[in-house]
């Protein structure tokens, strides 16, 4: 789990503003996928926050923020024809990776989602992200132009 005290806690309006450039360096070589600069990926943290704002967890190492999660507990799936639990972002920062931290902040959001399906959509290129999301029980479903659909269904 890496050196420092590492938790995972629920976010607030306060810790937005550490997200963009998160984000920015996360998608360093998968562009395509991220946002085209710090200003949109502004906003767009902004849009993800108001969406369910109960539904935003960050991983803390040492008080700093090392990865966060947005989730909402009230999206319409027109694949699964209802309500499904979505995760719309997952970000963990390149120096922390592989310690475990992503699969926590999933199964935090699942926690929060307490629904039977979550929903998610992943660029068809980021292998990595496909092979974490499999791993947590995830699995390919439709594909939507360069994003592909995953599922887990809670039994
Ligand atoms: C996807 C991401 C959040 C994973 O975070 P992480 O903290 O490194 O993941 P974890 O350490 O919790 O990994 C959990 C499991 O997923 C799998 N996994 C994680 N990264 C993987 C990789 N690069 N290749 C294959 N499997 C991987 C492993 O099986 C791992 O389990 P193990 O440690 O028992 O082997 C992180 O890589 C990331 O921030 N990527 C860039 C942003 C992104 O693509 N987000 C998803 C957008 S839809």
């Amino acid at each position: 789990m890496g050196e420092g005290h590492m938790r995972i806690r629920r976010g607030t309006r306060e810790d937005l503003r550490y997200l963009p450039k998160i984000l920015m360096e996360a998608y360093q070589g998968m562009e395509e996928y991220g946002e085209k600069d710090i200003e949109s990926a502004r906003k767009y943290i902004e849009e993800l926050y108001e969406e369910d704002p109960e539904c935003f967890f960050v991983a803390e190492n040492d008080g700093e923020i090392v990865g966060f999660i947005f989730c909402n507990r009230f999206w319409y799936s027109k694949f699964e024809h209802g309500k499904v639990g979505a995760i719309h972002e997952i970000v963990v920062v390149p120096a922390h990776r592989h310690e475990g931290i992503g699969k926590m902040l999933i199964e935090k959001a699942m926690e929060e989602l307490n629904s039977s399906k979550i929903e998610l959509w992943v660029g068809e290129k980021n292998e990595s992200a496909i092979k974490f999301y499999e791993k947590l029980g995830f699995k390919r479903k439709e594909k939507a132009g360069r994003w592909i659909r995953m599922l887990k269904v809670v039994r």
